[in-house]
């Protein structure tokens, strides 16, 4: 699948797997049931994958939300330029909320999703992320749960796409860059 595009395999499906159990696990001492129900904001698309194995991961009940924002284009790196393709359905005022990312890269995106997200008065608001490259830190973003640091190239699989490709390997790659090369 994908033949000759992915260098290397970055994360294996089975590494991915043990993460999202230990996060899950992080999270569920933090977050002890309380009789109402933990929200889970998905940031789509590509935090599809990593949202549906930590949901089923973690052994407290969780609501299922999500937000659609995208950065403009479809380039390998993001303009900071957001903008919402598709909003929460429920209030989240006076709810626990962990907003569900698969990768942290200039954090332009979290860091507008944190601000949005606040404004609407949950009880409280956290981050797990699988990934974060370094540039992350320049942009002073609060996450509490991180999955794996990861260097400064470019990745897809496992919900990460290039140009909308990719999302569906079970493993995090590194893309060949005579895939955005040429
Ligand atoms: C990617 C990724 C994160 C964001 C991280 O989403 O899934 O949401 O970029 O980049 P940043 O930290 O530099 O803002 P993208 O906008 O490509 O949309 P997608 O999830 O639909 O692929
Ligand atoms: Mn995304
Ligand atoms: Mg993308």
């Amino acid at each position: 699948m994908y033949d000759g595009d992915i260098a290397s395999v970055l994360i294996t499906e089975q590494q991915i797997g043990e993460k999202v159990a230990e996060l899950a696990k992080q999270v569920a001492d933090d977050y002890p049931e309380n009789g109402t129900d933990l929200v889970l904001v998905g940031v789509l698309k590509g935090a599809v994958m990593f949202m549906t194995d930590f949901a089923r991961a973690l052994p407290v009940p969780v609501q299922l939300e999500f937000m659609a924002v995208s950065s403009y284009g479809s380039a390998t790196s993001s303009s900071g330029v957001v903008r919402i393709l598709k909003d929460l359905d429920r209030d989240i005022a006076g709810r626990d909320v962990v907003i569900v990312e698969d990768i942290i890269d200039s954090g332009l995106t979290l860091s507008w999703l944190l601000k949005n997200l606040a404004s609407r008065n949950p009880k409280s608001l956290e981050v797990v992320t699988l990934l974060r490259k370094p540039d992350a830190v320049k942009v002073d973003v609060p996450v509490k749960y991180v999955g794996f640091e990861i260097p400064n190239e470019f990745v897809v699989g496992y919900g990460l796409d290039f140009a909308e490709r990719y999302r569906d390997l079970p493993y995090i790659g590194t893309l060949d860059p005579k895939v955005y090369t040429s």
